[in-house]
């Protein structure tokens, strides 16, 4: 099989393939942070006192943050069995839901705000999950998402194996332009920058009745 122009094995899907990755995720952590820049604490200032559901939690790194800004409760959803795994070591008092962010387990208007960072990179389809973003929220209720700018997917080396993870590059207009067809409106959106190429998108979206 080619990927991109190489030879490789297979192409993982996020469940299988972060299962792989799991016990090597958290040193990635403070690069992932790194990525995020100002316009991710202004963003979730807004998470006070409210009822949060972080997709695509991974092993929590922002539910760490949601928590730091004093979100009352929260719930994170992965496909990862793994990840899930390790998040629930780090977050006795969160509920953690093993699904998919294309089809909630969830009461429509059942959050007051929804966040998926570093999620959208491994979305076909961004307007299923911003259609179930949308449902599950209520009416006034935000989404706060990331969106890497990653053309090509790593290659992550564990042990011997090189393992790809299926991913997407999505272009920040088209990012906003799904937002719009799943009825959101954007209320800010920054692109942070490196050495003068945006290196990542922050949006903040708000469910208007
Ligand atoms: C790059 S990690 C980000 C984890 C965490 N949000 C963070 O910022 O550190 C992407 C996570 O999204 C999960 N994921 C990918 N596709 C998903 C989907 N359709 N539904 C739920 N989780 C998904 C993966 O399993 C993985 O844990």
């Amino acid at each position: 099989m080619t990927y991109k122009g190489k030879k490789i094995n297979k192409i993982y899907s996020s469940a299988e393939g972060y299962d792989l990755w799991a016990s090597h995720y958290d040193k990635t952590l403070s690069f992932l942070d790194s990525l995020e820049g100002n316009a991710l604490n202004l963003a979730l200032r807004c998470v006070e006192g409210k009822k949060v559901l972080d997709l695509g939690c991974g092993t929590g790194r922002g539910i760490k943050h949601l928590y730091d800004f004093k979100a009352a409760e929260v719930c994170g959803v992965d496909v990862s069995k793994k990840m899930l795994e390790i998040a629930k070591k780090k977050f006795k008092n969160t509920e953690f839901v093993l699904a998919d962010s294309e089809k909630l387990p969830f009461e429509d208007e059942s959050f007051d705000v929804v966040t998926g960072l570093f999620l959208i990179v491994h979305l076909g389809d961004l307007r299923k999950t911003f259609d179930e973003a949308y449902r599950v929220l209520k009416n006034g209720g935000v989404f706060i998402l990331s969106n890497i700018n990653q053309r090509k997917p790593p290659k992550l080396k564990i042990y011997n194996d090189e393992v790809i993870i299926d991913s997407f590059y999505h272009m920040p207009k088209h990012v906003i332009e799904a937002l719009e067809a799943s009825f959101f409106e954007i209320e800010s959106d920054e692109l942070v920058y490196e050495d003068g190429i945006w290196i990542n998108q922050i949006i903040k979206a708000v469910k208007k009745a």
